[in-house]
């Protein structure tokens, strides 16, 4: 699958192009876990307990985004949602292989607490700096630029955290969403504000019925 992902060394028309390949490929694609040989979080990622009402994203989502970041060898990774960690061991492992890191805001204690423990036990918490916060105040604090931003937080907001990580990220980086699909009415100004953004090309991946927007910045 990785190899129809890298993009860095084609135009952007070619990239997209070949991101679209990507879509329809992986979905017909073997399952997310297949060539994932870390024995520690490979069990975690096929069963995970569903906690908080199903709020973690499909294991095919987790692997696209896993496999963007290997495949541009992303190196700073923002996740905006926590919630139990399950998208977090996904992009915890990818930056353990690009040896990036990653930092991932949760508002709500338990939720964080639990995801802690699961990088604890993932072996992955030397790779993930799970913070109990909001990220609305968190963020602002935090020094430096992204070259992977993943929104996953409440609906509404994310108009407001697009504001937030909108010049944070390097030309060449990423900001992804989840829910774009299943969730779209609930986020049209972000929408919106995808289509209208000169300096973005993004496009909406439907690995899942929920939907990922994938927005590169341009360079
Ligand atoms: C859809 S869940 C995240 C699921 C997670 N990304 C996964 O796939 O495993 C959304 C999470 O965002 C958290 N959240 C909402 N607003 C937040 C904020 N302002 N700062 C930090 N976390 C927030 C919620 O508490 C919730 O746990």
């Amino acid at each position: 699958m990785r190899k129809f992902i890298g993009w860095k060394a084609t135009g952007m028309g070619i990239l997209f192009f070949v991101l679209l390949q990507t879509l329809s490929f992986s979905q017909t694609d073997k399952s997310p876990f297949a060539d994932i040989d870390n024995n520690r979080v490979l069990p975690m990622l096929k069963s995970l307990p569903r906690t908080y009402g199903g709020m973690n994203i499909p294991a095919a989502d987790g692997r696209f985004l896993h496999d963007l970041i290997i495949e541009n060898k992303y190196q700073r990774g923002l996740e905006i949602g926590t919630s139990n960690g399950y998208s977090g061991l996904w992009l915890g492992l990818a930056f353990q292989e690009t040896g990036g890191k990653l930092i991932t805001l949760e508002i709500e204690r338990k939720r964080a607490e639990e995801a802690q423990g699961n990088f604890i036990k993932a072996g992955l918490d030397q790779v993930i700096d799970a913070r109990i916060c909001d990220a609305f105040k968190e963020i602002p604090e935090i020094e430096g630029e992204f070259d992977f931003v993943f929104i996953d937080a409440w609906k509404p907001d994310y108009m407001e955290f697009l504001q937030l990580v909108r010049h944070r990220v390097k030309p060449g980086g990423l900001i992804t969403a989840h829910n774009v699909l299943n969730a779209g009415r609930e986020m049209q100004d972000f929408l919106d504000a995808l289509k209208t953004d000169q300096g973005l090309e993004t496009k909406i991946v439907r690995n899942s019925n929920a939907g990922l927007s994938i927005s590169i910045i341009k360079k």
